[in-house]
């Protein structure tokens, strides 16, 4: 038992998470109020009660109503937007479904989230298409340096690049408009990787204009585990199938919602997690007096604030100016292990912090090993003292070294 442990804020009693462990990672799978947990059961309930009503009758619903108020925040026609799993699913739909000719390149940027670099390297290979790698400095001095370097991998064979809009190593707030922007005056198609976006910095697709928009609902909407959103501008849905052929694809019945509803059922499984989307926008809302703008900007305003804290007390520089931070922030550490981990290897400082002192936070190697960086993330249950907390375990094990 640590009884150093610092205390939640005053909005921790809406989540479930365990007193006894300073959890600073909400970015990596998000965090669902109880409330939200309990209504997920309560879909749960009426499905099992009379399955066959429920899947006939009360499903269509309740995706519809869930689906309008998520298209409704994050500015979009419902019927460019369908639920998918998480962000990896929607990635892979995408790449799946692009139309290539071989001889053609794709871009990549050297922020990109693990999975989805390997999800573009797969379908590279297998289509022979060519991979180039964005090289974006971290830290990123201004959006022009940022720009400079999408430019120099542009040819004329480019045709889709995969950009972050908050990256997850480097907890960089991209600056999408404009990237977006420039790679449509190049003919080159973007795909945005939106995961932690929605919820965590304003979004506004019909302003932002992708070609596509995948993104999680699960992580700063704190909608249920399952919870994301796959966005396809019209000029494209001609071409973007769905990855599982199912029930509604046989029918051509025309109209506004059909593209749409070809995704819609990807066979019998527990859609509660999208039911719960909507639920969560209005539930969040109301824990601040200004609304999602209001929770936002305190969620950032205590990341940086706490960044900053971090910083003085161990002696180093932010690698990110505040416009380029959202509610994660990446934190230079003295150098790691040789040895990249994999997902779900722990670096000895992430393992060190969870052990000794309870702190759960994570730790990455960028752009390689031995390089290592720690992310904080702040949520409205987070606290300033528990990053005080931190910083205070820092210095002790980097003074024991
Ligand atoms: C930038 C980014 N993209 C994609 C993902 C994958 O999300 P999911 O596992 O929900 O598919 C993550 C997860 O942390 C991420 O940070």
């Amino acid at each position: 038992m640590n009884n150093n442990i610092p205390q939640y804020s005053d909005l921790a009693h809406h989540w479930k998470l365990d007193k006894d462990i300073v959890f600073l990672n909400h970015g990596s799978f998000g965090a669902t109020p109880t409330y939200i947990s309990e209504q997920q059961t309560r879909y749960r309930d009426i499905m099992e009660r009379e399955p066959v009503d429920f899947f006939v009758n009360q499903w269509p619903v309740l995706l519809d109503r869930s689906k309008k108020k998520l298209a409704e925040f994050v500015n979009a026609d419902p019927d460019d937007l369908v639920f998918v799993q998480n962000t990896t699913t929607g990635v892979n739909q995408v790449l799946n479904s692009f139309l290539f000719e071989p001889g053609d390149e794709w871009l990549v940027s050297s922020h990109a989230y693990g999975a989805c670099m390997l999800a573009m390297k797969h379908f590279c290979e297998r289509n022979k298409i060519r991979l180039n790698v964005i090289e974006i400095p971290f830290p990123v001095e201004d959006d022009q340096q940022i720009l400079k370097a999408l430019q120099d991998k542009i040819t004329d064979r480019t045709k889709l690049a995969l950009i972050d809009h908050v990256s997850s190593a480097t907890g960089m707030v991209f600056p999408i408009k404009k990237i977006v922007d420039f790679l449509r005056e190049n003919g080159v198609c973007s795909l945005v990787d939106g995961a932690h976006a929605p919820g965590m910095v304003y979004l506004d697709i019909r302003h932002l204009n992708p070609d596509f928009y995948v993104a999680n609902c699960h992580k700063w909407i704190c909608a249920p585990k399952g919870s994301a959103f796959m966005y396809v501008k019209p000029d494209w849905k001609h071409f973007i199938k769905p990855l599982i052929i199912s029930h509604y694809n046989d029918t051509d019945e025309g109209g506004s919602s059909h593209w749409a509803n070809q995704f819609m059922w990807d066979g019998t499984h527990d859609f509660s997690a999208y039911f719960c989307v909507g639920d969560t926008l209005d539930y969040i809302e109301k824990l601040h007096p200004d609304g999602w703008e209001g929770v936002m900007n305190s969620n950032h305003k205590l990341v940086w604030n706490a960044g900053n804290l971090i910083a003085e007390k161990l002696g180093f520089d932010l690698p990110l100016r505040e416009n380029y931070i959202g509610s994660i922030l990446t934190l230079p550490m003295p150098d790691g292990e040789e040895g990249f981990p994999k997902f779900n290897e722990t670096p000895p400082l992430k393992q060190k912090l969870y052990e000794k002192y309870q702190i759960q936070v994570p730790v990455f190697m960028f752009p390689s090993a031995p390089r290592q960086w720690l992310r904080i993330s702040s949520q409205l249950y987070n606290n300033i003292g528990q990053y005080e907390y931190l910083a205070d375990c820092l210095r002790q094990i980097f003074k024991s070294k």
